[in-house]
């Protein structure tokens, strides 16, 4: 049997380093059947093609799921191409137009002016769950600081981030990862709840406008920026705050505590938080549609085919990083990892996660000294095609 992917399978997301290692060395292109893409692994080819936008293009590559029935595509109607314009969905010019708008509400410092703000919920949470003793990284500890922060940003009111939440999740569940016929009805039904949840909230902005991102947007719509755009910059980016951070915090915390270091020095922080990511991204990869036909390494990729652009493998490049499998608290190029993409899709968030994913640990690591896992326990991923994040992890102190 020829090996593959198989986003069905626990490997896929918790442990493919060997069968990356294999690709890289003997087929840098890889086409895999089961994703219906070809893959790069390489690091310098991973990121020559993030580069190269005129051949490795962005538009409709997030438009997924192949794997959605007819009638699921039915009951989403318009909606199943819903994302057709986000930033991170199309190509220049309609690109750079959108980027430049969102950039607005991403400024250095707009951005650390949320510092503070998320070290308080951290130390807020912590004042509740502290005394307990134990909990569940992921549903206690990891998930509501970034969500409560993400919504004060987009201006979602306090009373609604649960609804948001669990809109969210479904959202993911419906366009990331396998689902069987029934489930994909009842998710879609959901995502078309949130849809309708986000345009009245950018109504709502519309009318009265507040210092938030959807207030900031909404004023762009008809000199800048259509409804519809500013809808789904704001549905999308819900969704970046609310989960990829938390499933980096995850993947963090469970690498830190694995490898025995714990509280991280502060002097060590911001290294460590870049070589967990460089060593279990929250984010697997990007996909990519070849706008003509490219020759790699001896394959051919043909006009339209997909491609996937594996930053899970080039951050376990050994040309790039020694030793790739290990964990390096201080090493020297952790940061030259891809997970938040490359050029001119880079993930304009990424100042914003760094902004949390230090400060959490930092106030985790002396309010928590004596973290560890629950022994015994089987470590589960959600199964996806583009993300890992834990879907539970026991903790003790
Ligand atoms: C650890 C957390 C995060 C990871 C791993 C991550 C990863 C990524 C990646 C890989 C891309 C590039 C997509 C591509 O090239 O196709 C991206 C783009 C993007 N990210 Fe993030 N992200 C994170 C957090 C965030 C946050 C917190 C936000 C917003 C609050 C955000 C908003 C965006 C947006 C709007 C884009 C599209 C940019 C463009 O196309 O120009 N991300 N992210």
């Amino acid at each position: 049997m020829i090996e593959d992917f198989d986003v069905t399978s626990d490997w896929h997301v918790a442990a493919p380093y060997p069968f990356l290692r294999r690709l890289r060395a003997a087929s840098p292109v890889f086409k895999s059947e089961h994703l219906g893409a070809y893959v790069l692994t390489r690091h310098a080819d991973v990121r020559a093609a993030y580069a190269d936008p005129r051949s490795f293009s962005s538009k409709g590559s997030l438009t997924i799921s192949r794997s959605l029935t007819r009638e699921t595509r039915e009951k989403l109607g318009e909606h199943g191409s819903f994302l057709s314009s986000f930033v991170a969905n199309v190509d220049p010019p309609d690109h750079t137009r959108l980027r430049r708008s969102v950039s607005r509400a991403f400024t250095p410092r707009a951005v650390a002016a949320l510092e503070q703000r998320f070290r308080r919920l951290n130390e807020d949470l912590l004042d509740r769950v502290a005394p307990r003793g134990h909990a569940d990284f992921v549903s206690d500890l990891g998930h509501e600081p970034s969500i409560k922060l993400t919504a004060r940003f987009i201006g979602v009111p306090e009373a609604d981030e649960a609804f948001v939440q669990s809109h969210v999740k479904d959202w993911f569940q419906l366009f990331l990862s396998p689902q069987p016929p029934e489930r994909q009805l009842e998710l879609a039904g959901s995502f078309l709840d949130y849809l309708d949840y986000v345009d009245r909230l950018v109504d709502a902005r519309a009318k009265d406008p507040r210092d938030d991102f959807t207030s900031l947007m909404t004023a762009l719509i008809g000199a800048e920026l259509t409804h519809r755009e500013v809808v789904e910059l704001i549905s999308t980016i819900l969704l970046g705050g609310n989960d990829t951070v938390p499933n980096q915090l995850g993947n963090t915390v469970l690498r830190l505590l694995r490898e025995g270091v714990w509280p991280v020095p502060d002097a060590l922080l911001a290294n460590a938080s870049e070589e967990c990511m460089r060593v279990d991204g929250a984010s697997l990869g990007s996909f990519r549609y070849a706008a003509r036909e490219l020759t790699l390494h001896g394959v051919t990729i043909p006009a339209g085919a997909l491609v996937l652009l594996s930053t899970d493998s080039a951050g376990h490049d050994e040309s790039v990083f020694p030793d790739p499998d290990r964990f390096v608290i201080d090493r020297p190029n952790a940061a030259e990892h891809l997970v938040f993409g490359y050029g001119i899709h880079f993930c304009v968030g990424a100042a914003l996660a760094r902004l949390q994913l230090r400060p959490a640990l930092a106030v985790l690591g002396p309010r928590l000294p004596g973290l560890r896992l629950v022994p015994g326990q089987d470590i589960a991923y959600r199964r996806s095609i583009v993300g890992r994040g834990l879907s539970r992890l026991a903790v003790e102190w």
